[in-house]
């Protein structure tokens, strides 16, 4: 996904002894991919349900087990280990783990390092129904939370246990996130944002509409950007074909009157509103409550205009409320983006040239210009649209240092 924060990290995972540490695999891969320094540490029990030889060809890193082994501790040393790590993820994290991180136990190397770190500590658990669901488990979680550690609740399902209910590995994408999150500082905390994302469709008859290529993928990236910064975030989001991101309130439509009306209900409430949508600009005056048959003539559709969402929130708007638009232009970008940005009374406005293959709808970089109120421009280079979301956040809250004088 190319998330910024987590490239260069260093990150200490800690693999505990449940079924569900053959996913810990995986989490290595990801974390690789995201350019993560990762070192892992065992406990003796999770060694009997991977070997530590595919961990280490797969971390490219020393893997610690042993707390009283001489050559491990030449190697690594428990206290470097939990000196040098940007931030600690269990994953499986046991009932085992849970019950001595809450009581302060340090009677094995992992435990140790819990003990010794001064870094973020983000557990999943994975385990039985039964024994997630144990009074003593719940009670070590809420310690746990108390003290600042971030827990992934796990899922539910079918478990290898045979059993059914809480308590399965959750997805990777989420512990990503949650990793991202806990390496981000929460500068959105309290704030209340509203983004768009993806196409509308506008329909003729009850199986075709008029529509465009939009993916939601730039929409979709900033809203996880404003989760990562603590943000209350609401998707409003045309139909795509990408997942929602963990932790954003969804609100799905179809058409452009459907999202001009959730987000009229929804703008007064937010502090920041970042329309990324590809609104549709028409739609057809009249919809057929039949299909239309087909015929050897020419179809003529009359289409009226739609609403342009941002430019009503424009005319509502509160002296302390952001509003972002963005602008797919194919020619005179600069132009034609500042006059957006005026008339829509915009705070900022990100306009992308979507005649280049590697900018705009469907891909996963965007290349954009960002523009103030106060003529400055912002001109990136061809990003990975996770990065584009950042930068933009970055500005947005340069913005409202700058407003608040602070
Ligand atoms: O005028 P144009 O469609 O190029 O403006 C693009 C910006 O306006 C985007 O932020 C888009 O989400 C928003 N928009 C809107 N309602 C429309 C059309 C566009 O909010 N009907």
């Amino acid at each position: 996904m190319a998330i910024p924060v987590l490239k260069g990290k260093t990150l200490l995972l800690g693999i505990t002894g449940s079924i569900a540490a053959y996913k810990a695999l995986d989490l290595i891969r990801r974390l690789k991919e995201e350019g993560v320094d990762v070192h892992v540490v065992m406990t003796k029990s999770a060694c009997q349900f991977i070997t530590p030889l595919t961990v280490q060809t797969l971390s490219e890193n020393a893997v610690a087990i042993d707390l009283f082994s001489l050559r491990e501790e030449a190697d690594i040393g428990h206290i470097k280990l939990a000196r040098m790590a940007d931030l600690v993820v269990i994953a499986p994290a046991t009932a085992n783990i849970l019950a001595k991180a809450a009581s302060g136990i340090a009677d094995d190397y992992l435990s140790t390092i819990l003990l010794a770190t001064r870094a973020p500590v983000v557990m999943c658990p994975a385990m039985n129904p039964a024994m997630y669901e144990n009074p003593a488990t719940q009670k070590n979680i809420e310690i746990l939370k108390g003290r600042n550690i971030l827990v992934v609740e796990p899922d539910s399902g079918s478990m290898a246990c045979g059993e059914e209910g809480r308590g399965r590995f959750p997805p990777i994408d989420l512990i990503i996130e949650a990793i991202s999150k806990k390496l981000t500082p929460p500068t959105w905390k309290d704030l209340k944002v509203l983004v768009s994302a993806g196409p509308t469709r506008e329909f003729f008859d009850p199986v075709r509409f008029i529509s465009n290529p939009s993916s939601g993928k730039m929409g979709y990236a900033i809203a996880r950007a404003a989760i990562r910064r603590s943000a209350m975030v609401h998707l409003l989001t045309g139909p795509v074909s990408i997942p929602p991101p963990y932790g954003v309130t969804i609100h799905n439509v179809t058409s452009a009157m459907e999202m001009y009306n959730r987000a009229m209900e929804l703008a007064p409430e937010m502090d920041i509103i970042i329309m990324a949508a590809a609104v549709g600009d028409y739609r057809p005056e009249k919809i057929s409550t039949k299909k239309v048959k087909k015929t050897e003539k020419a179809l003529a559709i009359t289409l009226i205009p739609n609403p342009d969402i941002i430019a009503a929130i424009g005319k509502i708007k509160k002296p302390q409320q952001i509003t972002v638009g963005f602008a797919a232009e194919t020619d005179n970008i600069l132009e034609n983006a500042s006059q957006k940005l005026i008339h829509k009374n915009l705070d900022l406005i990100v306009a992308n040239d979507v005649t280049r293959p590697d900018s705009g709808f469907c891909v996963d970089t965007n290349r954009v210009k960002i523009l103030l109120r106060d003529g400055s421009i912002l001109e990136l280079p061809c990003l990975p649209k996770e990065e584009v979301a950042e930068k933009l956040l970055d500005v947005i809250e340069d913005l409202r240092r700058r407003r608040d004088g602070i």
